[in-house]
């Protein structure tokens, strides 16, 4: 039997994080569009091996989560990707949602899709080499009027189910209710909305019978909207994360990880560190770390513009990104 816990915990290796390479084919066309770069199965290729085949990773990072059509794709180094990761001793993950769509009862937010063919996914995903998964939900806020207590409802319900199937599959599940940056709302509202949320994921993983012990939590920071014009410092944003999450998080809990949810490579970075280190002064419980997609990646494509002879700059951009944010997240 797989040892789920054990798994989830290995994530959290001291000074360790996880990157989070699995873009959607959606979101990976919008990304590589930013840097000029026009999409197809090569392109996506070459944009996951930009990072995935950087040398020394595995100092840094425990994980990579990838997208489904990564797991079947070769590096420059001729090995699938989750082959050459597991190789370096890093642990490949699959993300297994299939994206969010307006939620019916109300349009302006949204619901994650991808429960129907799950079981038989999850299957085939562990024979590909991934040994943990993620499911994100995605979560407005606007004003006082949402999210709405369907959209919380129906995320968390659809989270559980997810989670539910990942276990019985064999795999870790990563639970990700990212919880909007953009927005005019205050800190104040993002950290309320943000326990709403987990109250509301931890209380359905209960009914449902979830072992907390292996899973991981990811989430967003405690920030003010991206349109609020203001910036939190990092001991604001330290303080209301982390009383949100003792509030909310069962100690139980494998450990919860970041999403940088669009803010600067530096911003998160700062936040982060600020976040670990005062984890460490109040005693958490559980371990923190990074699980950071564009804050990893950013600096990276703007040097590679999906030019081979950019790609050792590019990594070179990537690899003083990634020690940075594995110093953040010692703390
Ligand atoms: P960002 O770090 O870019 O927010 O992405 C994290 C992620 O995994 C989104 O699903």
């Amino acid at each position: 039997m797989t040892d789920l816990v054990a798994i989830a915990r290995s994530l959290f290796a001291p000074g360790k994080g996880i990157l989070a390479a699995d873009e959607s084919v959606h979101t990976a066309t919008k990304r590589l569009a930013d840097y000029g770069i026009s999409a197809s199965v090569e392109t996506r290729r070459l944009y996951r091996d930009l990072f995935i085949g950087a040398e020394d990773i595995e100092e840094s990072l425990s994980g990579v989560i990838l997208f489904s059509e990564t797991l079947l794709q070769k590096g420059s180094d001729k090995k699938l990707f989750p082959t050459s990761l597991a190789a370096r001793g890093i642990l490949p993950g699959v993300k297994v949602d299939l994206g969010a769509e307006p939620l019916p009862e109300s349009p302006h937010e949204f619901i994650t899709q991808g429960l129907l063919d799950l079981p038989e996914r999850l299957v085939a995903y562990k024979k590909q080499g991934a040994v943990f998964t993620k499911w994100r939900a995605v979560i407005r806020i606007d004003g006082d009027t949402l999210p709405s207590a369907v959209a919380l409802h129906e995320n968390a319900k659809r989270l559980a189910s997810y989670a539910k199937e990942a276990q019985s599959a064999g795999l870790v599940p990563i639970l990700e209710p990212d919880i909007l940056h953009e927005g005019k709302h205050s800190r104040q509202r993002s950290r309320a909305v943000i326990g709403e949320v987990l109250k509301t994921l931890f209380s359905v993983l209960e009914e449902h019978s979830v072992d907390r012990a292996s899973i991981v939590l990811k989430t967003s920071m405690a920030l003010s909207g991206s349109e609020s014009g203001r910036t939190d410092s990092p001991e604001e944003v330290a303080d209301d994360t982390l009383a949100v999450l003792v509030e909310n998080v069962p100690p139980q809990v494998a450990g919860i990880v970041f999403l940088s949810g669009g803010q600067t490579p530096d911003e998160a970075t700062t936040n982060l560190a600020a976040i670990t280190r005062r984890a460490k002064e109040l005693n958490m419980p559980w371990p923190l770390t990074f699980s950071f997609a564009r804050a990893l990646q950013d600096e990276a494509l703007a040097v590679w513009k999906g030019n081979e002879e950019n790609v050792p700059t590019a990594r070179e951009a990537f690899l003083n990104r990634l020690a940075k944010v594995s110093a953040a997240a010692s703390g």
